[in-house]
């Protein structure tokens, strides 16, 4: 009787092993279909994609804060913080502007390691990309350096005064996900 239960358990962990086996390689087998490779890096094709979605950002992006920034005038500082404010909304994990030096909104500061190291290069004037995993899911992040290079900048940032035109003083961050199906025919 024992003998026949023993065969009967090893029956069934033989079951489930390959069950187990069969989940594994449709898992492999789908994660290649979709463009993901082993060891779970997004493929080469989704991240170009990614990039050149950043590269069409950036442009969008760079010509909004450059509007905003050449309608300031001493008269209106105070709409133009609200309207900045709104566009980088702080709920927007996508765009943000980040730096150390005030009128600091605590949500400026940097908040990770990729925000960190990158704001550390745009004071020296260097971008920065990086494929990051974040909660799991893989973004293709990158910082655009930000000098002081209009008058208008001073208007709103009052601590900028005084600092030359190519100083750095933040950086412009992005954020774009990374999906297996992006960059497939
Ligand atoms: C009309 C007002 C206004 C002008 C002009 C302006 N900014 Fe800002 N800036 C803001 C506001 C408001 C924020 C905070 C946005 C937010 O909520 O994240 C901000 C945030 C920033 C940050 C992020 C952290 C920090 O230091 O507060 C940087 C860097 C920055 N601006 C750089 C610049 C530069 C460089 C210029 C000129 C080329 C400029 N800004 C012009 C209003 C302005």
């Amino acid at each position: 009787m024992r003998r026949i239960n023993k065969r009967l358990n090893d029956k069934k962990h033989l079951l489930v092993g390959l069950i187990v086996i069969g989940v594994l390689a449709l898992g492999a087998v789908a994660g290649a279909q979709y463009g993901w490779k082993p060891g779970g890096m997004p493929s080469s094709e989704a991240i170009a994609f990614a990039e050149r979605t950043s590269d069409l950002m950036t442009n969008t992006v760079v010509a909004a804060l450059v509007q905003e920034i050449n309608e300031t005038t001493p008269e209106n500082v105070q709409e133009g913080n609200l309207s900045i404010g709104l566009i980088f909304d702080d709920r927007n994990p996508s765009m943000r502007l980040v730096g150390t030096l005030g009128p600091l909104r605590q949500n400026d500061r940097p908040r990770d390691g990729f925000e960190r190291d990158a704001l550390a290069a745009a004071l020296e004037g260097e971008p920065y990309t990086d494929v990051d995993r974040i909660r799991g899911r893989w973004f293709y992040r990158r910082s655009i350096p930000l000098s002081n290079f209009a008058p208008q900048c001073a208007l709103c940032h009052t601590n900028f005064a005084g600092l030359p035109s190519t100083e750095y003083v933040g950086a412009l961050m992005l954020r774009i996900p990374i999906r297996p199906r992006y960059g497939r025919p």
